[in-house]
């Protein structure tokens, strides 16, 4: 019977303190890489035989003894010992405790620092497409919501000051962008980590005949990670994953921020759906967008995690430091914020309903159509700085009598130019200037319907 992971322990002549065992342990979270962990040492198995650096037999038997593992965790039957450190440990020892000599053979040419950083890649190449599902899901959302207001009009703000009237479904598109970079960036991180490490041993490789572009294959990896220095100290593709989900979470942070507002009495854009809103212990009248709240207050959280990376990364010497195993902690996090997160952003959008008619009634208030009746003069001739100057002019005698620009007689304007003509009131009014935009990507219905017709297409 060979020697389990105790051998590794005949090198300190005590058994580590408990306070030791607790402190170094990772097992109570990357449990959760046990399904890679047994892909990645079946797949160094296989190449052990290929090399025959094992028998035949030998790998076939650790096969067997680690598909039966990952049977016993998956059912829940495993015991974990916090002793065994971590996973690689934890199913090493199990394999060796089932198999005896054979699974002695696997670690091989293969150290943990490999072992993990291939884990987390393989990790990470699922939950990317795990989060860009999610992100798909969020933009149908949106585009759904969008497809039922091409035409209906809402303010649109800058400096949270109401600046020019767009359509609602232009509104929503935007955030449907947006949402396409996130997921092409996350696309390019799984680009770049797909590469394989496995085969770099503890730094240095090994100086048996073992095949890593053997391995890398079997794995699925596009290349490998050729310097095995780089291949066990670098992180880099944990923070970049990290930036990619905190720019995620910066997005869904001031759609929520946006979507708080809009629920209020004050704007009242919209109203989330009962099953996604909360109450108050003591005002009863109380409809409360605690989710949105959630949200926005989660990505303080991701921001946190990654500047923990980029400072578990800064302080280290090359090679592997015990460092690294943070890593998950703030990986797995905020994997799991970001899943839920999307998930329940495009509940909510799929939830809500934009009350026209109150946007509607509220539209005649805040000059929305000042820009185009400015742009209206520069049709007629008139350079755009002075016609920015009479229309400014016409707010504010407006603004003193407490109406909106179309209510203006032909007379009042004409008054600060000879140019405004009766077809003016055509020009004026939230409905009639978001007719108007004629530029590409301008928030009006022709170019919303362009982009609703792009973004279906797209998403199906
Ligand atoms: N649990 C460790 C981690 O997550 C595995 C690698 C440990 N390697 C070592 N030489 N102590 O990074």
């Amino acid at each position: 019977m060979a020697d389990t992971q105790r051998s590794w322990e005949k090198r300190l002549a005590a058994k580590p303190d408990e306070l030791t065992v607790d402190y170094v342990e990772s097992l109570s979270y990357d449990t959760r890489l046990y399904q890679y962990d047994i892909v990645g040492s079946i797949a160094h198995a296989a190449m052990l035989a290929e090399q025959k650096l094992i028998t035949q037999p030998e790998f076939k038997a650790i096969e067997k003894g680690l598909v039966e593992i990952s049977e016993e965790i998956e059912a829940g039957r495993f015991e974990f010992d916090k002793s065994a450190e971590d996973i690689h440990m934890a199913v090493e020892a199990a394999l060796i405790k089932r198999i005896g000599d054979p699974g002695a053979k696997l670690h091989t040419g293969r150290s943990r620092n490999d072992q993990v950083a291939t884990d987390i890649r393989l990790w990470l190449r699922d939950e990317i497409e795990t989060l860009q599902a999610g992100i798909a899901q969020l933009q149908k959302a949106f585009v759904e919501l969008a497809s039922k207001h091409p035409d209906d009009p809402m303010p649109a703000y800058t400096h949270l000051q109401r600046a020019q009237p767009i359509v609602i479904a232009a509104y929503l598109l935007s955030f449907v962008e947006q949402l396409e970079r996130d997921s092409a960036r996350l696309r390019n991180c799984r680009t770049l980590l797909n590469a394989s490490p496995l085969g770099a041993g503890a730094i240095a490789g090994s100086t048996l005949a073992i095949d890593r572009k053997s391995t890398a294959e079997k794995l699925g990896f596009a290349d490998l990670v050729y310097n095995s220095i780089d291949a066990i100290s670098d992180r880099d593709f944990c923070a970049e994953f990290l930036f990619d989900c905190a720019l995620i979470a910066a997005h869904l942070s001031r759609f929520a921020e946006d979507w708080i507002l809009f629920s209020t009495n004050e704007f009242a854009f919209i109203r989330i759906d009962d099953a996604f809103c909360t109450s108050s212990s003591m005002m009863p009248q109380k409809r409360n967008p605690d989710v949105l709240e959630l949200m926005r207050a989660k990505t303080g959280a991701v921001y946190g995690a990654l500047v923990a990376m980029l400072t578990i990364l800064k302080g280290q010497p090359s090679g592997y430091n015990r460092d690294l195993q943070e890593d998950k902690i703030h990986v797995f996090s905020t994997a799991d914020t970001m899943e839920n997160s999307l998930e329940i952003a495009a509940a909510v959008v799929a939830h809500t309903t934009f009350r026209t008619r109150e946007i509607r009634a509220g539209l005649d208030s805040g000059f929305l159509d000042a820009t185009a009746l400015a742009e209206y003069l520069v049709k007629k001739g008139m350079p755009f700085r002075q016609a920015h100057g009479v229309v400014g002019a016409l707010v504010a005698a407006c603004e003193k009598q407490g109406k909106p620009l179309g209510q203006l007689s032909l007379t009042d304007f004409q008054e600060r130019s000879p140019l405004i003509e009766a077809d003016v009131y055509d020009y004026l009014g939230a409905a009639n200037v978001v007719r108007r935009y004629a530029s590409a990507g301008a928030a009006g219905p022709e170019q919303a319907r362009q982009q609703l017709a792009f973004w279906k297409k797209h998403l199906a």
